[in-house]
């Protein structure tokens, strides 16, 4: 299998990335990125202080997805079920893109990052909404990395939607009930377009899928760590990538 040197953030080499397989990266990697209370409690800090390390983390990671070549990066950032924590914590996660954005949208835009978000609109507030909307406006023509937010997104309530989707057009008569597929239900979920992750990733050692992409995770390899979000590195990431790398995927046959 072919080798190649990777280099990253400001062509300083990392060991641990330089002997990725070139040609067996993950397309699209998501990565449920818990931990960060536990992560301040550790160090005597309010869990928002491990929100905003969090954040710190993500373009981190971004550059070093981007650098090997990953095309997808899925961030699970703000789940349906997230609305049940204390109101504080709920503003300050809503407050974390309009923080993001004005400070890393420039180096992302020049790495041709693009913003993507999967998750929806109702109920987020309009100040967050607009610091993503306008993120995803000033990137759309960006052609590398996709960089796909999943905020206020949980898998069931997407399923439940493409499935009235799809009743609706079969009362409707755009859709036979024989012409269902399984093309058919994906493109009326919110990752339309998307290939399923070839890669998930969940930090802080809790072993669930907690409501996410249930459906597009079928066949995605999984990767646990005891790390907490705010202190997983770009090698902590290459490692990630290197097991997957070692994996054998199968998808139900031999
Ligand atoms: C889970 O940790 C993490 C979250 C609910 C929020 C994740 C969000 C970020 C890392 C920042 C996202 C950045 C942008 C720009 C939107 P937890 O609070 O459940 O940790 P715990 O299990 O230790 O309490």
């Amino acid at each position: 299998m072919s080798q190649k040197k990777f280099w990253f953030g400001k062509k300083k080499q990392v060991d641990s990335q330089s002997d990725l397989t070139e040609d067996n990266i993950p397309r699209h990697v998501a990565i449920i990125m818990d931990g960060n209370g536990r992560w301040a409690r550790r160090r005597g800090l309010p869990r928002v202080a491990g929100h905003h390390s969090g954040m710190k983390n993500v373009k981190k990671i971004t550059i070093a997805a981007d650098d090997i070549g990953v095309e997808i990066l899925t961030l699970y950032a703000f789940s349906t079920e997230n609305w049940k924590r204390p109101q504080d914590e709920v503003d300050y996660l809503m407050s974390l893109p309009q923080e993001f954005f004005p400070l890393e949208i420039e180096e992302l835009i020049e790495k041709n990052v693009r913003i993507r978000m999967t998750g929806w609109k109702e109920g987020v507030p309009g100040h967050t909404l607009e610091a993503v909307e306008n993120a995803i406006e000033r990137t759309k023509h960006n052609t590398g990395l996709i960089l796909n937010f999943a905020f206020n997104y949980g898998s069931r309530k997407e399923m439940t939607e493409a499935m009235r989707a799809m009743v609706r057009d079969v009362q409707l008569g755009k859709l036979k009930p024989e012409d269902i597929t399984e093309e058919e239900y994906s493109n009326r979920l919110q990752t339309s377009g998307l290939p399923d992750p070839d890669l998930l990733i969940r930090t802080s050692g809790e072993l669930r899928i907690s409501n996410f992409m249930l459906w597009q995770l079928a066949y995605t390899e999984l990767w646990f760590t005891d790390l907490y979000w705010p202190e997983f590195s770009e090698n902590h990431f290459f490692e990630a990538i290197r097991e997957y790398q070692n994996r054998v995927r199968r998808y139900g046959g031999l």
